[in-house]
């Protein structure tokens, strides 16, 4: 039987890695010594990752000494929660919106159950958060207002630039999961004077393994992971210094408004022949505020469980709700904090386009699509 030709549509899961990566790894094997070792072979690995900082720094208009690198994004996001209860103990009260990624629900959470007040801001049934809820739930304690930037299961952006103001009118640290927007528009710290913001390699076309905390005064910062006293004692743990290596050299070949080129006229395929295909269907998340590679919607009467794996077994990747979260069949937490209908919380499926995305695989997509929501309505 030949082999399927897979069709990748799940990049806001993750990415593949960056072509400009093919011929660098031998160069990056180079610097494989310890780089907190004094020796020669130490110093070329600590200076492979000083001049990744000062890279990937400049990718976001920020110096080099404010950027922290951590495992993950989910690390970086513990991190900014636990900086709150190291600081200020169970008095403070932290404010997130209810489309926050797990790695800053859960650590809230957990901070909560050690006495700390939150206040979670629901958002509309667009996906969109309001200002002035936020702005309602200000007290005299509140330490920290933490809002992703976009949204990972259903794409919609918040308005950064406006939480921001407020946060700074009333002199409260204010944190970004950036992780979804890296790389698809720019990033100006300079212009966007934010405290903390969460970044992640492997969403952007670097390797997994890898992310980073930007803060603002990275003095004030408290290290999540003690021991070893790397990264100017606030993250322990030798460097993962290919993949540093790797963040930086993709972020150098990226050019957001050249990506956003290419995808957006594949989410205008995508969503106008959804309409001529498929009947019955509804887009989820507020379009005008969405990510151009996003598109979450549910078709009618169709499991969006069976609908994956039908696209599956038809060579198509797509998700049904947080990859980060796979395995669970409850729906993704976004889908249930827009206050979807209860009928139509377990058809939403993502489509998330990215870099090697081609209008080929948005029509072979649509094709099976249709095809698969046909049979699952027959069956
Ligand atoms: C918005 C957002 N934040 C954080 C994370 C966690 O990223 P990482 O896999 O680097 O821990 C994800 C992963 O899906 C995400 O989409």
């Amino acid at each position: 039987m030949a082999k399927l030709t897979r069709r990748y549509l799940d990049y806001n899961a993750s990415t593949p890695l960056h072509p400009c990566l093919d011929r660098k790894w031998p160069q990056f094997a180079k610097a494989f010594a310890n780089p907190s070792s004094l020796h020669e072979s130490g110093r070329v690995a600590r200076e492979a990752i000083e001049s990744a900082r000062e890279t990937i720094a400049s990718f976001i208009s920020a110096s080099p000494e404010q950027l922290v690198f951590t495992s993950s994004a989910s690390e970086a996001n513990n991190q900014v929660i636990q900086w709150v209860f190291d600081h200020h103990g169970p008095d403070a009260h932290v404010i997130i919106s209810g489309l926050e990624h797990s790695s800053i629900r859960e650590p809230v959470s957990y901070i909560q159950s050690q006495g700390v007040q939150v206040s979670i801001i629901e958002p509309d049934t667009q996906g969109r958060i309001c200002v002035d809820d936020i702005a309602a739930a200000i007290t005299d304690q509140t330490r920290l207002i933490s809002v992703i930037w976009a949204n990972n299961e259903i794409g919609t952006i918040q308005p950064i630039p406006e939480i921001l103001a407020l946060a700074q009118k009333n002199n409260i640290p204010f944190h970004t999961d950036a992780v979804q927007w890296l790389g698809k528009y720019e990033i100006n710290l300079q212009t966007l004077d934010v405290d903390f913001m969460t970044l992640s390699g492997h969403k952007c076309y670097a390797p997994k393994g890898v992310g980073a905390l930007y803060a603002k005064d990275p003095i004030g910062l408290t290290p999540f992971i003690r021991g070893g006293n790397h990264e100017r004692g606030l993250r322990s743990g030798t460097e993962n210094t290919m993949a540093i290596m790797a963040f930086a050299e993709v972020l150098a070949h990226t050019d957001p408004s050249a990506l956003e080129a290419h995808i957006r006229p594949l989410k205008s395929q995508l969503v106008d022949q959804l309409s001529e295909r498929i009947s019955d269907y509804y887009l989820v998340g507020n379009q005008s505020h969405c990510l151009y590679n996003t598109l979450a919607f549910g078709i009618q009467g169709v499991d969006a469980q069976a609908l994956a794996m039908n696209m599956d077994l038809l060579g198509i990747d797509i998700a049904t709700g947080s990859a980060c979260s796979s395995g669970a069949t409850e729906p993704a937490h976004s889908i249930k904090a827009i206050r979807l209908p209860k009928s139509q919380q377990n058809e939403v499926v993502r489509l998330s386009l990215g870099q090697f995305t081609t209008a080929e695989d948005i029509e072979m997509s649509l094709a099976a699509l249709s095809q698969s929501a046909d049979q699952i309505r027959h069956a």
